[in-house]
């Protein structure tokens, strides 16, 4: 089916020319004149992009654009700003309202059209199931499954969102993943999506007044079917890791709303963690393969327990990133954590670069690599537990 533009300009004229172009391109097109009407068409047609003109006489791009932004919805619809203007103080206030692009008038129709075709693409390989706009109640809780590793930087992220993905794949049911990283979580990014404040409203609650209600509309609708609930995320909102009370309520509520909740708590096992730990149905450990990382998993894995885990609830999960053959084997590092691994996710450098760079998870973004394979092996052994 064709791609269905959504065209935003007062002038009635440019819509038309820069529609009968597009339409000659073989793109659907839709149309409004004003923000009002443009919401209430982008909420219904779910369009796969927008042209929004800035300078309207009732409502500004920007705010139309800012609105797109803080609905669940349209939030990941992407933006080409179309405007007059052309100081670089109205690019910065566009790119800030959500625009995703930026295009001065008049525009050339091949510039118009290269940055529809690049921002389409971006888009396109992320599209595999059509998500839910937002989760709903489910009658029994789900399961929650927190990653972690004893230091950062060791594929925790990537892992649980490729699962994440993998298990709603194999599952069809809804599956939520939480980074609960406030100032360094990066699975909002990583994903592409443009919302710093994250939770940030909820954690400045009373814990005891927060409801599933209220997680519920926090939730994102990502392109792969799963929903994404991103911490503040700027640096200094690491000041929110003191919100332990909140973090509690929403992990004890988000089982409500999803079959399987996938739980980012970056490395080692601060107060946040330790103080949520007892929520988390199981674990997975992520572990590199050097002495070193197999010492502090072991370490990790021994605090866990003695935090009032049970053994077994944890997986080890094996992330080799590097090719390189000074590492230990498996045997060698299942000997130095004391722990049985449940698998290995093998080196895929460029795979790994690439998915970030376009925001599409390694198993979205080649959905017949080995990765893929070996998150799918994962995902059925997490399924049937
Ligand atoms: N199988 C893989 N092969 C190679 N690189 C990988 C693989 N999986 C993940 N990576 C890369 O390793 C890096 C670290 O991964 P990721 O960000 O998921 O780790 P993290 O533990 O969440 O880090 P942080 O502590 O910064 O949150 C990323 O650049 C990611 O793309
Ligand atoms: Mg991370």
């Amino acid at each position: 089916m064709a791609e269905k533009i959504l065209i935003v300009d007062d002038d009635v004229e440019t819509l038309r020319l820069v529609g009968l172009m597009l339409e000659r391109q073989g793109y659907q097109i839709s149309a409004a004149d004003n923000g009002d009407r443009a919401i209430k068409k982008a909420q219904n047609e779910l369009p796969n992009l927008i042209l929004l003109d800035v300078m309207m006489p009732d409502m500004s791009g920007y705010e139309v654009a800012r609105q797109l932004r803080t609905s669940n919805r349209t939030a990941n619809i992407p933006i080409i700003m179309f405007t007059a203007k052309s100081q670089v103080d109205d690019k910065v206030e566009g790119l800030e309202a959500g625009a995703d692009a930026y295009l001065t008038k008049p525009t050339q129709p091949r510039e118009l059209l290269a940055q529809v075709k690049t921002l389409l693409a971006r888009t396109r390989v992320a599209k595999v199931i059509k998500p839910e706009a937002a989760p709903t109640m489910i009658p029994t809780r789900g399961r929650t499954i927190g990653i972690l590793s004893a230091k950062g930087g060791l594929g925790v992220s990537s892992l649980a969102t490729n699962l994440a993905i993998m298990i709603r794949q194999l599952t069809r049911e809804s599956v939520i993943v939480a980074d609960f990283k406030p100032g360094s979580g990066d699975i909002g990014l990583s994903l592409g999506f443009n919302n710093p404040n994250g939770v940030s409203k909820l954690l400045t609650k009373d814990a005891a007044t927060i409801t599933a209600g209220d997680i519920q509309r926090e939730v994102l609708p990502h392109q792969s079917g799963i929903h994404v609930l991103v911490s503040p995320q700027r640096p200094k909102d690491a000041i929110y890791n003191t919100r332990i009370a909140q973090f509690k309520s929403i992990a004890k509520l988000l089982p409500n709303l999803a079959r399987f909740v996938i739980l980012d708590l970056g490395s080692s096992l601060p107060q946040l963690t330790q103080a949520i730990i007892k929520d988390i149905d199981e674990f997975l450990v992520v572990v590199e393969p050097t002495p070193l990382g197999a010492q502090q998993t072991k370490a990790l894995i021994d605090d866990m327990i003695s935090l009032g885990v049970n053994k077994a609830r944890i997986r080890a999960a094996l992330v080799n990133r590097q090719r390189t053959s000074l590492q230990l084997n498996w045997n060698d590092v299942q000997e130095a954590i004391k722990h049985p691994l449940a698998t290995i996710i093998t080196p895929a450098p460029d795979l790994a670069y690439k998915a970030l760079e376009v925001n599409t998870p390694m198993v979205l973004q080649q959905p017949n690599s080995l990765t893929a394979e070996q998150y799918t092996k994962l995902a059925s052994t997490i399924i049937q537990r």
